[in-house]
């Protein structure tokens, strides 16, 4: 099936400039912020860069450490951390491991892998570290020194094995600040660390673009400029008309040129959207417009808006349903008496990455999907 709605794809389409860039990035040690909305297509690009590389790589979502509304479980983030670099490193070399429990616990991966690591070659460095976490897990001790000395184990290993490179990529990366609370220097940290690692090449990617931005690209900042911003832009029109026209195609449903057009004015160049469409399209074989109108209340949409707009506070939430009444674009005085307020809550749509600021004071939606689903209700 050409179109797929929901995860990652490795095979991206039209976006072959942006994955030779990365690819290159990836090969030559450049560090990489990779910035967009949700939905742009982010984690695809990661996903067929880092297999187009023939690299070594791990990928980490941070955002699978997220507990409840603030929390975050670090002794699983390092876990996973020790644990994913250690199979890919020790398999480049030839050793494979089997996990005897299929476990969604990287602290339990960890605690099987540091008997297979004793047996085949043993590193003092690796076992001793995986014991001390291990150990201070159990307490609920503070993980700080010992996530310092996981930072270094792709830079150490790499050496050992002789990889010449390896690629981290951490994906949601701005959903670290909230390791701050256990290891409030992580940070600073992380970038003492990674600016010495010569084998290594650091990728990280995030939606909450504003909030991204704070960490990488403010003065007092410790990424301030560390990383290459790459920014991934929806679709420019031509692209998704011929996103569209292929999938039809393929598919053999007959859409006129007039159809196609309006479908890409109605979702603009979001990948995720053209896809959804393009399902619909193909398996309800409707007419377009009758699709189009129905799209606000489709369970698909309503479940991925509903569960982003969760995250907001109902000011900031009550502000972008003005601006979406605007029609997506407005200035703070049309969105509410209180300017403080409004202003407040801009900032927050900003730093979730929901709005930017255009010239002259003007903020706007990015995807038009938000405007079309909230101005409908
Ligand atoms: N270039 C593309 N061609 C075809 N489909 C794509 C493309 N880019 C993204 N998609 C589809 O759009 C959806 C969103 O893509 P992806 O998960 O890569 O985006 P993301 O920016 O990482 O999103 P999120 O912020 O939710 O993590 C997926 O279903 C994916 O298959
Ligand atoms: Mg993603």
């Amino acid at each position: 099936m050409w179109f797929i709605y929901g995860p990652p794809t490795p095979n991206p389409f039209g976006r072959d400039q942006e994955i030779n860039t990365l690819v290159k990035f990836m090969k030559n040690g450049q560090p990489v912020s990779l910035i967009g909305p949700r939905r742009i297509g982010k984690t695809s690009i990661l996903l067929a860069s880092l297999n187009r590389s023939s690299l070594p790589y791990v990928l980490i979502s941070i955002e699978e450490f997220i507990r409840g509304e603030k929390g975050f479980n670090f002794a699983e983030f390092i876990s996973a951390y020790i644990s994913n670099i250690t199979t890919i490193t020790y398999s480049f070399a030839g050793y494979k491991f089997q996990f005897l429990e299929k476990t969604k616990s990287y602290l339990k991966q960890i605690r099987e892998l540091i008997g297979a690591i004793k047996i085949t070659l043993n590193l003092p460095e690796l076992t001793t570290l995986i014991d001390v976490v291990l150990d201070k897990a159990q307490k609920g001790k503070n993980l700080s020194e010992e996530f310092s000395k996981a930072l270094d184990l792709p830079q150490i290993l790499a050496e050992k094995f002789g990889i010449e490179r390896i690629v981290i990529a951490l994906d949601e990366f701005q959903y670290l600040k909230l390791a701050k609370q256990t290891s409030p220097e992580i940070f600073h940290i992380m970038r003492s660390k990674w600016q010495f690692h010569k084998n290594v090449t650091y990728i990280i990617s995030g939606s909450a673009t504003g909030m991204l931005r704070e960490i990488i690209n403010t003065k007092d900042q410790p990424f301030y400029q560390f990383f290459y911003l790459m920014r991934v832009n929806p679709f420019d029109e031509e692209k998704s008309k011929e996103f569209l026209k292929r999938g039809f195609e393929v598919e053999k449903v007959n859409v006129s040129d007039k159809e196609v057009e309006d479908i890409v004015s109605y979702v603009d160049g979001f990948p995720a959207w053209l896809n959804l469409v393009g399902i619909k399209v193909v398996v309800e074989r409707k007419p377009i417009s009758v699709i189009l109108n129905s799209l606000p209340y489709d369970d698909n949409v309503v479940n991925a808006i509903e569960g982003d707009l969760r995250k907001l506070s109902p000011s900031a939430r009550s502000v972008l349903r003005k601006l979406a009444n605007l029609g997506g674009k407005g200035r703070p005085k049309d969105l509410g008496d209180n300017i403080w307020a409004v202003n407040r809550a801009l900032t927050q749509l900003m730093r979730y990455g929901y709005v930017e600021k255009e010239e002259r004071g003007v903020y706007r939606i990015l995807d038009p999907m938000i405007v079309h689903y909230l101005a409908n209700r």
